[in-house]
């Protein structure tokens, strides 16, 4: 593949679709405008995720995300990328209730050039996501481990071990999609629970640590690159050692600083 930037045509919601069978979908999240910008023209979709609030803003979980600041990364996002399908990741406690989730999924809409919006949570969440779509806004559901649960849940569960809880799963999954969610997201689930939900729907599923059956992926960049290196689950492939890299070429810069090796003549007027 090329690596000189290309102009693509936008991916929307309903190119999305037609990838289920077909093609699988790269997803990778972005929280800025360079980093959009590099990914732009090889993934399919990015998704402005509330894991901001840990790798970049960082605190302990998702929890104190708010709804302004997830507008404005979402922005920057949309400022660096055009091509690529773009969720904004609705922040705890802004769609507890319909309206609620209705009044801040417009506000996205209205704000940013985002064109979905994600939210958490299964069948209990069934009139929301039917609310949203029925009121024009396209909807991506995250079933599974659900980090706005780290709290009430008692951590970060894998989902699906027992057949109890992969059928729950499958009820949500369902629901989900009758109730209008183009895609749904599956975190934290075992393969062959998400490999038979993907198979039982005909929205697309998109999977972060649940296995290879999804009809795509996605991954947080901070950890797939290794810059977030507090955090490695099972599930993250490092395909750079982001953390490592940015050291040792900030020692060498500090150390000719120090030693007045920078600037020379090369870099000086
Ligand atoms: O916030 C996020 O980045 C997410 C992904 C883990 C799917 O929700």
């Amino acid at each position: 593949m090329s690596m000189q930037k290309q102009i693509r045509k936008k991916i929307t919601v309903s190119t999305i679709s037609k990838y289920k069978n077909r093609e699988k979908i790269v997803m990778i999240t972005a929280y800025d405008a360079l980093f959009a910008s590099l990914f732009e023209e090889q993934v399919d979709m990015i998704l402005v995720g509330d894991s901001l609030n840990m790798s970049f803003m960082g605190r302990n979980d998702t929890l104190s995300s708010t709804m302004d600041q997830m507008i404005y990364h979402t922005k920057a996002v949309c400022n660096g990328a055009q091509s690529p399908l773009i969720v904004f990741d609705m922040p705890f406690g802004s769609y507890n209730t319909k309206e609620d989730a209705l009044k801040n999924a417009i506000r996205v809409y209205k704000e940013t050039n985002a064109d979905a919006i994600k939210i958490e949570g299964g069948s209990e969440r069934a009139e929301i996501v039917k609310h949203l779509t029925d009121n024009g806004i396209a909807v991506v559901s995250h079933i599974g481990l659900m980090p706005q649960f780290v709290r009430s849940e008692g951590g970060y569960k894998v989902r699906g071990k027992s057949e109890e809880d992969a059928q729950k799963l499958m009820q949500d999954a369902i629901k989900m999609q009758e109730s209008g969610a183009f895609i749904v997201l599956l975190e934290g689930i075992k393969s062959e629970v998400a490999t038979e939900i993907t198979k039982a729907l005909s929205v697309p599923t998109i999977g972060i640590g649940a296995g290879v059956g999804c009809d795509g992926q996605v991954l947080v960049w901070s950890d797939m690159f290794g810059f977030f290196e507090e955090f490695k689950p099972k599930f993250v492939k490092q395909y750079l050692k982001g953390g490592k890299i940015i050291r040792e070429s900030l020692a060498e810069y500090v150390k000719d600083v120090k030693e007045a090796k920078f600037p020379t003549d090369e870099f000086s007027y």
